[in-house]
């Protein structure tokens, strides 16, 4: 397999390049390595892997489509991963044209470049947030996810449906998998985990919504990337799956579970949630157990643990 992972210097790119390292012939991991948080975080993510001498990292933009397809022919790559979005909710609000660019074009640019030179797999990266507000819960991948609630599901749920007709027309295999609130070590430290960890070692504040009791679906790293791995194997023509534990927690128990595992308490605020934000995120993955063989394994108990051993080790905390 000669892979490519856009978005490959970020928080699940950079854990699925070291899987995927011992047994890919080559990896090429494509990330333009913005500011959306800290690029060193990027450069770290990366520093290690570029040693193999199979894998290599370019600095590159999805949104130059002759640059994405240059690579896809100079690296003969027959399976892509494409990660590279722009991937908070919160903060597309504010940079709606930059959301759609990156996440929908960028996206589309992928696909023309795989359909032109035969990529045999693209497994993309989608959303819980596509589901909305209003899907009955658990989520199942047949509801109609229409109603987005922010510019950045809105912008996942359209590539979806653009990658169709790449399937269509042109016999293109193209997955999409909604990942479910991913957390775990090497995290994004724009996300709810870490965040709340920072604030919990450092007692600052943290803001609950509606009283802590906005419930999600937290799924570890480890099992995201198992379910990653299984999709980039099983081309399966045009495939939208869910990819989460399904066993939702309030914020509330969450941060329990951190006060539990820091021996610290929790400064906390209420505040109304924002529209952007839904009550709910719960993966049904009957599909994922179907195709993909898909067995999450990591409860948020043990992979909060996990976060927090790694937090202690590389920020020096007792
Ligand atoms: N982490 C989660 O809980 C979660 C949940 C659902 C979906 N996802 C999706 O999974 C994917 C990976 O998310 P992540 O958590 O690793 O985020 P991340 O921000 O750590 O990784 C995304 C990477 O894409 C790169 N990138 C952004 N714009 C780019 C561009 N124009 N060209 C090239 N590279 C670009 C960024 O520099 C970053 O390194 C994203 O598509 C995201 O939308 C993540």
């Amino acid at each position: 397999m000669n892979l490519m992972i856009t978005g490959g210097a970020g928080f699940i790119g950079s854990h699925m390049a070291r899987r995927m390292a011992p047994q890919a012939e080559r990896i090429v991991l494509l990330d333009n390595f913005n500011n959306a948080y800290d690029p060193a975080i990027k450069w770290a993510n990366v520093r290690a892997l570029a040693a193999s001498r199979n894998v290599v990292v370019v600095e590159a933009d999805v949104r130059d489509a002759a640059r994405v397809e240059r690579l896809i022919v100079d690296h003969r790559i027959t399976h892509i991963l494409h990660l590279a979005a722009m991937a908070n909710v919160r903060s597309s609000i504010e940079q709606s044209p930059l959301y759609t660019e990156v996440n929908v074009l960028g996206t589309v640019n992928v696909l023309e470049a795989a359909r032109r030179h035969n990529v045999r797999q693209v497994v993309c990266a989608s959303t819980s947030s596509v589901y909305g507000a209003d899907s009955p819960v658990p989520f199942t991948e047949d509801a109609p996810a229409l109603h987005p609630l922010a510019s950045y599901p809105a912008s996942k749920r359209a590539a979806e449906i653009i990658g169709h007709t790449f399937f269509h027309l042109f016999g293109l295999n193209i997955t999409f998998l909604r990942l479910f609130n991913v957390y775990g070590p090497n995290g994004r430290p724009d996300m709810m985990p870490l965040r709340v960890l920072e604030a919990i070692v450092h007692g600052r504040e943290i803001t609950l919504f509606n009283g802590g009791q906005m419930r999600r679906d937290w799924t570890y790293i480890d099992d995201i990337v198992d379910g990653l791995c299984a999709a980039l194997e099983r081309p399966l023509g045009y495939r939208i799956i869910n990819l989460g534990r399904g066993e939702p927690e309030t914020m509330l128990a969450f941060v329990a579970l951190l006060e539990e595992l820091t021996g610290r308490r929790a400064l906390t605020r209420n505040a109304p949630a924002p529209p952007s934000e839904p009550p709910i995120t719960y993966c049904d993955n009957t599909r994922a157990r179907e195709l993909l063989d898909f067995a999450p394994k990591v409860s948020l108990r043990e992979g909060l643990g996990r976060t927090w051993e790694w937090y202690r080790r590389v920020r020096g905390v007792r």
